[in-house]
This record gives structure tokens, C-alpha cells and sequence, in this order.
């Protein structure tokens, strides 16, 4: 859990293509694949018989009941297809000038020893909370965006969630799950509060995605429920905000180590741009697997696996085969010029359950690391650092470290 790369890579190399692992947050032991056929299997498995909800189970307390994270079935392709509409075409290019103004203002700020993990992770989450809420700055979003941090920060560090999944009782308003049950508690009082008032004034954030989910109906043609609204503003806050400022992080990591990667980014290519952007979530992508829980038996690249099990693609492992990438942990962009398909490229996951943010995320990543090409970046230490994790993303080990200037 604590180095989930080393871990991955070195289980890899001494057991092969698939491999069982156990981890703590889930009872099944999981079967992980990383060839890219297998892989292509996995993520075509029929969500009847291998639904992805279940092994999110022990996030629950927090993503609540009507989270597209926990359903399966139908009521989970109604809800993408509800979250999905905001974050694809003119309405998400639309946020891009915004995106970009965020990013230069707060890289502006950076001089000498940054630790671009923690700066990512306020814009990242300033960009989702504008873009859900509105773009107009209130209280209301500076209230949430505390509310947020606290609930994320009791999860974050790894001690405590082991401590909490471990102990997942209430010992007292100051033990570690009595601390984050109040967390979220505080957070959703806020949420709920958010919502009725913009109930009350339709359109009050100017057409952001909480506008739309308030116009939403269910399958019977009534509103939404609050709490409803509520597990899918979570889903987004969660799933846009961690996992994008992870990946920037490692981004400000890589480029501080290579110079030349920074200095043709100036050249201001928008193809080498997006080159980078493939690259880093290659070599360092914030989620290293996506499990589904098996309901029946079912053979996966000619292995006979048992109801009961978790199975998953690895994306960590397949995306960095040595008999599948050419010089498969060097961080080169120049290869997605080269060959622009490259096999078992799936940082964002596949099948039914592939990340509905990802068109959104990318013009994200885009637009900061267009808004930092002008940076001079140097590392704090030459060697790379190491991936460690928070929460479900994985993040490197001093925090993306840099000098800057
Ligand atoms: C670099 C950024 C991101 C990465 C690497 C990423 C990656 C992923 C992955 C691997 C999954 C699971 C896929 C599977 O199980 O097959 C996922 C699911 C999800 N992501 Fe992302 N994501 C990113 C950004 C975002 C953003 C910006 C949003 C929202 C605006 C978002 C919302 C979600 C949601 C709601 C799900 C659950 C989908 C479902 O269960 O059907 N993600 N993401």
C-alpha cells in the first residue's frame, strides 16, 4: 500500500501475467492482468457478472448510496450518462480560457521551493468547484472548499485510513473515523445548503454543471433528490480533484528532470503539448488499478477464475511492459510523435466504468502545463522520486519538489 509502484513492478517480475494480490480495503483476494489482451477481456467482462461498484464498497461513508462509484447495472449507465454530458465538447472547451487564467495566476506566485503536490491540489480543486458551483466567487465556494480539504485530509495519510479501515467504528468524536464521520457530516450540511438555495434561485450559477443537475430527472420523470444531487457532486469533486492534481504533480516532477522536454514545450507545439500530457499519465498514473468483483465464474486470457474473486486491469503494469514500450520507464513525449497509437495506453480504465472525465481532465492538464512551459525548473534532488499513495491516487513521496527560477 505505501509503495504501490515498487510493490507492483516487483511482484510483477518474480510472479508474471496474472498475479493475486490481497489488500486490505477489500476481503476477496484480486487478480491482476496486464497484457493488453487480457486487459481488452477484463475491461469487456458483462457488468452483470463482474460489477466495478462493489469494490468501491468501503468508500460508502463518504460517495453515499446514489454514487455513480457504487451502482452497477442500469442505474449506473443513467447516472454517466447524466454526469458525462457537462465535461465533453463545446461547454467543456468553453472552460478552457478559465482553466488557463487560474493556472498562470497561481504559477506566478512560485519562486524558489515549490511543492507543486499541495499548489496542484488547491487549483485543481479551485478549477472543479468553479466549474461544478459556478464561476462567480462567493463564500458559499470558500466555505466548501474547506469542508472539502478537511473531509479529504482524514483519508489522505495512510496511517489513518489504515486506522479507520481497520477500525470502522465510531470510538469518539476524536478517534480517526469518529473525526472524519463529523468531517462529512460538516461538508454535507453545506452541500445540502448549497442546493436548496440554488433550488430556490434556478440558474443562479450561471449554467454550472450543478444547474444542469438540478434540471435532471429521475427515471419516472421526478426532480432528483437533494441527496441525490449531493452523491454526484461528490463523485465529481472527488474523482476531478485528487487524480488531476496527482498527475500534475508528477508532471512538475518529470519536467523539473527533463529540461529538453520543457524547452521544446516553449516551442508552444500543440501536438508535443499533448504528447507530454499521454506521457506523464503513461509513466505515472494517478489510479493503478481498475477492479471488478466477480459474481460467476469466468476465463480470462485462457485462466479459469472463481466467482468470488476481484479482478483488474493493472494500468500501472501495462502501461510500462518493457515487451511493449520501447524504453518503457523513460519519460519521452517524442514517442507519441513517432507512433501516435501506441498499444495499452489506459490511465483512465476502459469498458463501461472508463473515467467520464477524462475529455475534461486532459484540457485541464493541457492548459496548466501550457500556462507553465515558461517555468524554469530544476529538481530539488536529481533522483526521481518515488510513487507513494494518498487516498486511492498515487502521488510521489516528497510532494513534486522543485526548484523554480
Ligand atoms: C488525470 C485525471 C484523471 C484520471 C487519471 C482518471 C482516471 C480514472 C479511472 C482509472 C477511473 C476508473 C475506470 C475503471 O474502473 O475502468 C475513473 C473513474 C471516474 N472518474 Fe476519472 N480520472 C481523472 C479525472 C477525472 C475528472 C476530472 C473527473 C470529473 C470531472 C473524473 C470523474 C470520474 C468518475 C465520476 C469516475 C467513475 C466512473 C464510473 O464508475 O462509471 N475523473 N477515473
Amino acid at each position: 500500500m505505501a509503495r504501490p509502484g515498487a510493490y507492483l513492478q516487483g511482484a510483477h517480475r518474480r510472479f508474471g501475467d496474472p498475479m493475486t494480490i490481497r489488500t486490505f480495503w477489500t476481503p476477496e483476494p484480486m487478480v491482476l492482468f496486464s497484457h493488453p489482451d487480457a486487459v481488452r477481456e477484463v475491461f469487456r467482462l458483462d457488468p452483470a457478472i463482474a460489477p466495478a461498484g462493489q469494490s468501491w464498497e468501503f468508500l460508502r461513508p463518504f460517495a453515499g448510496p446514489d454514487s455513480i462509484l457504487l451502482l452497477d447495472g442500469e442505474a449506473h449507465l443513467r447516472e454517466r450518462r447524466l454526469l458525462q454530458a457537462p465535461f465533453h465538447g463545446e461547454r467543456m472547451r468553453a472552460l478552457a480560457p478559465m482553466i488557463g487564467e487560474l493556472a498562470r495566476a497561481e504559477l506566478a506566485t512560485w519562486d524558489g521551493r515549490v511543492v507543486t503536490l499541495q499548489r496542484m491540489r488547491e487549483l485543481a480543486l479551485e478549477i472543479i468547484l468553479r466549474v461544478v458551483f459556478g464561476a462567480h466567487e462567493d463564500h458559499e465556494v470558500a466555505g466548501l472548499r474547506h469542508a472539502i480539504d478537511a473531509t479529504l485530509d482524514g483519508v489522505r495519510s495512510l496511517p489513518r485510513m489504515l486506522a479507520m479501515a481497520v477500525v470502522q467504528r465510531d470510538l469518539g468524536p476524536r478517534s480517526p473515523w469518529g473525526r472524519f464521520r463529523l468531517a462529512v457530516q460538516r461538508f454535507d450540511a453545506l452541500l445540502l445548503e448549497t442546493i436548496a438555495r440554488r433550488r430556490a434561485q434556478p440558474g443562479g450559477g450561471g449554467g454550472a454543471v450543478l444547474d444542469l443537475l438540478l434540471e435532471q430527472r429521475d427515471e419516472h420523470g421526478a426532480p432528483t433528490t437533494d441527496r441525490h444531487v449531493r452523491d454526484q457532486l461528490v463523485a465529481l469533486l472527488m474523482g476531478g480533484h485528487d487524480t488531476s492534481s496527482a498527475t500534475l504533480a508528477w508532471a512538475f516532477e518529470r519536467l523539473a528532470r527533463h529540461p529538453a522536454v520543457l524547452a521544446r514545450m516553449r516551442d508552444g507545439d500543440p501536438a508535443y503539448l499533448d504528447a507530454v500530457v499521454k506521457e506523464v499519465l503513461r509513466v505515472r498514473p494517478a489510479l493503478t488499478i481498475a477492479p471488478r468483483l466477480l459474481l460467476e465464474p469466468v476465463r480470462i486470457a485462457g485462466h479459469d477464475l472463481p466467482a468470488g474473486v476481484q479482478v483488474a486491469a493493472c494500468l500501472w503494469l501495462a502501461m510500462r511492459r518493457e515487451d511493449l514500450w520501447d524504453r518503457a520507464s523513460a519519460f519521452r513525449p517524442e514517442r507519441w510523435l513517432e507512433q501516435p497509437q501506441q498499444p495499452s495506453w489506459i490511465p483512465y480504465g476502459g469498458g463501461v466504468r472508463r473515467c467520464p472525465g477524462a475529455p475534461f481532465a486532459e484540457m485541464e492538464l493541457r492548459e496548466v502545463l501550457r500556462a507553465a512551459a515558461g517555468l524554469r525548473l530544476r529538481p530539488v534532488r536529481p533522483r526521481g522520486e518515488r510513487a507513494r499513495r494518498s487516498l486511492l491516487v498515487i502521488v510521489p513521496e516528497r510532494g513534486g519538489e522543485v526548484l523554480v527560477g
